[in-house]
């Protein structure tokens, strides 16, 4: 399916917390051919040129013919999209990028490792996880209680940094005391967060020889794969075999298998 850029009417926005909204849109495109991972890249006003470089989004949910995004304010461009009332049109391109490689016969148990906002890509991997009855932990990591996102996740064990809720530290110790007891058979890590804790989850991964897949939110520009603007270094392993030093996250991401990149 190929992808073009839509005006998209927003249809509902919510504050789940300081800084961090959720915009529902209308987009049949994007709401029936998304594939748990993808994103769309967005231009906050549909008609303006400030900014002038879309912004990437990882599509958070979709019902009947509507899309929603979560956006954690970071700059000018998502402190725009945070303040998009209803009824304001977006210019959404999408769905881009590869989705998660869920189909892969090397787990059983799907783990979702979530740190911040990197929650966007997991409510529609949960809902496909639990539509195939794929036993599923998610391993959720936030500074702190009111920054978690819970909507449309499932077997959720959290971690806060301040301790205000759940395990008093980060979800990759939390994830390392669940694999150190055996409670998860055969597992997969899928992670999305900052890049400090796909590091962890790289090692963890490593350590304990189970598959790990990171989606990364490497700065974008064009999203489908022109400006070359999204370079993610491969490790020399592949580089041998492959001859390609960078992978562009918009087109061949944004997960990548862990053990194939640099982060
Ligand atoms: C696949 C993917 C999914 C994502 N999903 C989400 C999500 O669901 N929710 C969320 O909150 N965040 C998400 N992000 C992160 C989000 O896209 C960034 O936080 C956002 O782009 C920051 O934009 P900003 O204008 O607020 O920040 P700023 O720092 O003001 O601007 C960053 C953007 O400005 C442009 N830019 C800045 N410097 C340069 C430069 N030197 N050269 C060229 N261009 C430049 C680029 O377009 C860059 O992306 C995702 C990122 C990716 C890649
Ligand atoms: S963002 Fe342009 S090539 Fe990836």
């Amino acid at each position: 399916m190929t992808s073009s850029s839509v005006p998209s009417v927003v249809t509902q926005r919510r504050i789940l917390a300081p800084g961090l909204v959720t915009l529902r849109f209308r987009n049949p495109n994007v709401a029936h051919n998304t594939i748990a991972g993808q994103f769309v890249n967005i231009l906050p006003k549909a008609g303006f040129s400030d900014p002038m470089l879309r912004r990437p989004f990882s599509v958070y949910w979709t019902q009947g013919d509507e899309a929603e995004i979560i956006i954690q304010e970071h700059g000018r461009g998502t402190g725009i999209l945070a303040n998009t009332r209803e009824g304001e049109i977006l210019d959404v391109l999408g769905p881009l990028g590869r989705p998660w490689m869920f189909d892969s016969a090397d787990y059983m148990t799907a783990v979702l490792l979530i740190g911040g906002v990197g929650v966007a890509s997991m409510p529609l991997l949960t809902r496909k996880f639990e539509l195939d009855e794929v036993p599923l932990h998610t391993f959720y990591g936030a500074r702190t209680s009111s920054l978690i996102a819970r909507d449309h996740l499932a077997n959720v064990h959290i971690a806060t940094d301040d301790g205000s809720e759940g395990f008093h530290g980060s979800n990759v110790m939390l994830l390392r005391s669940y694999l150190e007891s055996g409670k998860l058979e055969s597992p997969k890590i899928f992670a999305c967060g900052p890049t400090g804790m796909m590091r962890a989850a790289q090692s963890l991964a490593a350590e304990f020889s189970i598959p790990c897949e990171v989606s990364l939110e490497t700065e974008m520009a064009c999203g489908i794969g022109i400006c070359q603007g999204c370079p993610v270094r491969t490790e020399e392993s592949v580089f041998a075999v492959t001859g390609r030093r960078y992978r562009l996250a918009c087109t061949d991401g944004p997960s990548f298998k862990a053990e194939e990149i640099v982060l």
